[in-house]
């Protein structure tokens, strides 16, 4: 399969075969490991359960961003070619801009603006543009690099700190762009949109972006581009498919399912990895202890704690817990090394056992993607799909570019 940006019938092709791999595998790859101490697939493939379960937190940690190369037993090396196969899409073709002017880019923290860089090279219509509106725009950076050469600019943000913010900076460099307070989810909110106008969104939430392309289509824009990001941010339990494609697909996708394309995550300080592996294996630990506290072998969801929690010892962590969950007191004899250890242990299991959720992370965001796609050509729009910058810049890479033919 060619590494190309998707468009024209390209588009059903993958979804369909997207569709049929993630209906096929669903047994490997919904169940988490984190709550379930048994996953349903290990009755059945014992040897690659077994292995991965006899790895380390850091072999997890090393194969984190490329689960398909690991050496595993079967069924691994044929699952993890299909989804590497299909996850393959290629980078949308990159157009020169001038170089803008420095002091646009004083406000932005580094890694933003290299995204907001390669999201405005990636930009290419047929017609050119005459009004950006930038779609849950925290302060404005996209619009502004979109505009600054004098194209009209609305942005359009829900949070009034951030449309003063954004309106300050637009002033300060001089742009007459307009910073409008607005909740996109609000009935008005169609108001603002006009067929003159190129929406442009970067990583707006689950409904906040499918909402842009209902609006947008209704308004009668010619022409918009979307980077999703949070799928799992959705008003509905389950998902609500777009397309005709996906709602004839028997696929049931819950909110915990759709957060599954966001467990990539762009590679942290050694500082915050500690911090948020030792919060985990203090979860784990406390998960084997209240299964005892209540002679039930289930989890039980707990909320989540001030980093302060964490320079407790593991005894006060888990008494105090019990206290919040409204648990017996646990037992004054309980071994807190032996309970500490444990948790560490199941730490590496759940981390090593991830890395077959890890295979599906693409192909589902891929999949969700598609569903935009092909509702946006259901609309008359042609559309293409690709990446706009590297993964490690932001794993939330890919880059629908919507414009009436
Ligand atoms: C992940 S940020 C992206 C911001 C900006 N596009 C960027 O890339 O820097 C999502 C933005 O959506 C805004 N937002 C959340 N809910 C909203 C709503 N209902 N209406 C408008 N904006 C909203 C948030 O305040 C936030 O600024």
């Amino acid at each position: 399969m060619d590494d190309q940006p998707l468009s024209g019938a390209a588009l059903l092709q993958r979804f369909r075969a997207l569709d049929r791999l993630l209906s096929e595998y669903q047994g490997l790859w919904r169940p988490l490991p984190f709550t379930q101490h048994h996953l349903p697939w290990e009755s059945a493939h014992p040897e690659l359960a077994r292995w991965l379960r006899s790895r380390s937190l850091e072999q997890a940690e090393a194969d984190h961003h490329q689960p398909h190369l690991l050496p595993a037993p079967p069924p691994w090396p044929e699952v993890a070619r299909r989804c590497d196969v299909l996850s393959r899409i290629g980078e949308l073709p990159q157009h020169p801009r001038p170089t803008p002017p420095a002091r646009l880019a004083l406000d932005v923290p580094g890694r933003k603006w290299q995204q907001i860089q390669a999201f405005a090279a990636s930009l290419q219509f047929r017609h050119a543009p005459q009004h950006w509106l930038d779609w849950c725009a925290g302060k404005g950076h996209l619009g502004r690099l979109l505009a600054h050469e004098g194209t009209a600019l609305t942005c359009l943000e829900h949070d009034p700190q951030l449309v003063e913010e954004g309106l300050r900076l637009s002033q300060r460099l001089g742009l007459t762009a307009q910073h409008l307070q607005q909740d996109v989810l609000a009935a008005d909110a169609l108001e603002r949109l006009a067929p003159r106008h190129t929406p442009v969104a970067l990583h707006a939430c689950g409904d906040l972006h499918v909402r842009l392309m209902q609006l947008a289509t209704r308004a009668g824009c010619r022409q918009l581009a979307i980077a999703p990001c949070c799928y799992n941010r959705i008003a509905t339990d389950s998902y609500q498919s777009l397309s005709a494609a996906a709602q004839a697909s028997t696929l049931q996708l819950s909110q915990q399912d759709l957060a599954l394309p966001l467990r990539e995550t762009v590679t942290a300080s050694a500082r915050v990895r500690r911090q948020r592996d030792l919060s985990m294996a203090r979860r784990l630990a406390f998960d084997l202890l209240q299964r005892q506290l209540r002679g039930i072998d289930d989890y039980l969801p707990t909320p989540s704690l001030p980093p302060a929690w964490l320079d407790k010892s593991l005894a006060r962590y888990c008494q105090d817990l019990a206290a919040l969950k409204g648990l017996p007191a646990p037992d004054a004899a309980t071994d807190w090394p032996r309970l500490e250890a444990q948790g560490w242990r199941r730490l590496a299991e759940v981390r090593n056992l991830e890395l077959l959720r890890a295979l599906f992370r693409r192909p589902l965001e891929l999949w969700l993607l598609l569903d935009r796609a092909l509702y946006l050509q259901e609309q008359g729009f042609a559309v293409r799909l690709g990446r706009f910058c590297p993964r490690q810049l932001s794993p939330r890479n890919l880059l629908l570019l919507a414009e009436h033919p």
